[in-house]
């Protein structure tokens, strides 16, 4: 799509009951296609899209976008014009092609690979029922324990980008602050009104009798996987949560109690502030753990106020390490991923992978890198539940547009292609290739490759055009990276050693 769209897509505020929606007189959904577009979910914007657009319509849709109230409305009838190209190119789709997103946790099935992950989205039934009538494949449950809670306030901090998207997100919070037999009951209401959804019940004990209490009481109450929490980085006690995922003994110690507890499939669920998780995973397994659980949060500070000097989120004046969470950690929890999907002694162990998730595409790394099932937190706290239908939609979208039938051949495929630094080829240099036509002449290639790179880049100031020296240029591609219209690809190859 062309960037000046994909710009007027950020702007979108993607309301709740959007009025640009009721306001459409052919019925166009236009809310729903625009935030389809949003997270990168073309099939999803043209799904169902009639031949005949807006016409001469006067577009209420756009006098009625709520931002017409502060500054200009999105251009509603051109994005519609944009998302029937869309639909024009991909006219040779197969809709009818069978695709299936099924598949399982250590054999308990799970319809879509989507669950909420543990936390403040998977705390209560009226949530979860919210979450799972919408699509999302299963839940792991808020953490449960059997001590009392009492949460800072405020306990959230956030790093936004300039659309004013959350990025990175940090929270302070702690654990479940129901009383145990409550969830319990939950579960039930849950596995009475969704028998297919999958719920995973995420714990944490301060003893190994409570360890195994708690997943035996939870497996009892209608849990199909249990999830041990050694991971959260936000306890007070220092033999709670992220202590025990930095420790293989006490790992190992606490997953044979759990074991005792259950039949049930077990996950540990590990945590990033580690140089390596795989020896952790180990020992889980040794233990009796079918499964990982990956990414917790990365201890954080996200900000220091300037004036107050308090760290955020300020609680009167002081903050503490947080975990953190949402797109900015995705690459941090692929990485986690890759490395347990090719650990020869991990092998066999599900992989459920989180951080980061808020598109398909997203989902779809993960799986490619090994995951056998996804979860999500972040994205669900700043965009709903909402979410899961381009979640579905577009992973549909890719394995229809590639002929690929079941999500379970996509798992793993990419796994081997993460190697050793020194097992790259080194001999070609890949020169970027100035695509003209689309270039606005705004010199951000050459700003970055003169005081960044290697002055490969000459700018004609008359003409405003780039052009390259290839004696210069190491093809390192930040000129691509940094072009904001996409005017930069990379087609020349040269031989160098
Ligand atoms: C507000 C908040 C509360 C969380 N509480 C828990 C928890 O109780 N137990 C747990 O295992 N993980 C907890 N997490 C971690 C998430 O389950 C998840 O591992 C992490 O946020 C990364 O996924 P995301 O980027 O999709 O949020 C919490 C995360 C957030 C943001």
């Amino acid at each position: 799509m062309n960037w000046i769209y994909e710009d007027e897509v950020n702007r979108c505020l993607l309301c709740e009951d959007a009025p640009c929606t009721k306001a459409c007189v052919k019925n166009l959904n236009p809310a729903k296609r625009i935030r389809s577009l949003y997270f990168d979910n073309p099939y999803g914007a043209s799904d169902q899209l009639p031949k005949e657009l807006c016409g001469e319509c006067e577009a209420p849709c756009e006098k009625a976008c709520i931002l017409s109230k502060c500054t200009k409305p999105i251009e509603i009838k051109n994005l519609m014009e944009e998302i029937k190209k869309i639909k024009e190119t991909e006219e040779k789709v197969d809709e009818d092609f069978e695709v299936d997103l099924s598949c399982d946790i250590c054999g308990v099935k799970l319809e879509n690979p989507f669950m909420l992950s543990s936390s403040v989205v998977g705390s209560n039934f009226e949530m979860i029922d919210k979450a799972f009538t919408l699509g999302w494949g299963g839940v792991s449950f808020k953490t449960i324990c059997l001590f009392e809670q009492y949460e800072a306030s405020p306990r959230y901090s956030a790093l936004k980008s300039r659309t004013g998207s959350i990025y990175g997100f940090k929270n302070i919070e702690q654990l479940s602050d129901h009383a145990l037999e409550e969830n319990l009951a939950v579960f039930k209401q849950l596995k009475d009104k969704h028998p297919n959804k999958v719920i995973i019940a995420s714990i944490m004990g301060r003893t190994k009798d409570e360890w195994e209490y708690l997943a035996r009481a939870c497996s009892e109450a209608g849990a199909d996987v249990i999830e041990l929490n050694f991971s959260c980085p936000n306890m007070e006690d220092g033999t709670l949560g992220v202590t025990i995922g930095q420790d293989e003994e006490l790992i190992e110690i606490l997953t044979r109690s759990a074991r005792k507890g259950t039949s049930k499939p077990i996950l540990a669920k590990m945590t990033p502030n580690v140089i390596e998780m795989s020896p952790y995973a180990i020992a889980a397994k040794k233990a009796g753990a079918n499964g990982i659980a990956a990414i917790n949060t990365i201890k954080s500070i996200t900000g220091v106020n300037i004036d107050t000097l308090a760290p955020e989120p300020s609680v009167r004046g002081y903050s503490s390490l947080g975990g953190y969470s949402g797109p900015a950690v995705k690459p941090i929890a692929l990485r986690f991923i890759a490395e347990m999907a090719t650990s020869k002694v991990l092998e066999g162990m599900h992989l459920s992978a989180m951080g980061g998730i808020e598109s398909w595409r997203d989902g779809l790394e993960f799986i490619l890198l090994g995951a056998g099932s996804l979860q999500v937190s972040t994205s669900i706290m700043q965009y709903g539940y909402r979410i899961i239908e381009d979640l579905t939609s577009g992973l549909k979208g890719y394995m229809r547009e590639r002929n690929i039938h079941s999500l379970k051949q996509l798992i793993g495929a990419a796994s081997t292609n993460v190697v050793e630094l020194n097992e790259l080829e080194r001999n070609t240099i890949l020169f970027p290739k100035f695509n003209l036509d689309k270039c606005i002449g705004c010199g951000r290639c050459y700003i970055s490759c003169y005081d960044g790179g290697h002055q490969a880049i000459k700018f004609d100031y008359e003409k405003r055009i780039p052009s390259l020296n290839g004696a210069k240029c190491v093809g390192c591609h930040l000129c691509k990276l940094v072009c904001p219209t996409g005017s930069i690809s990379t087609q020349r190859k040269r031989i160098t050693r």
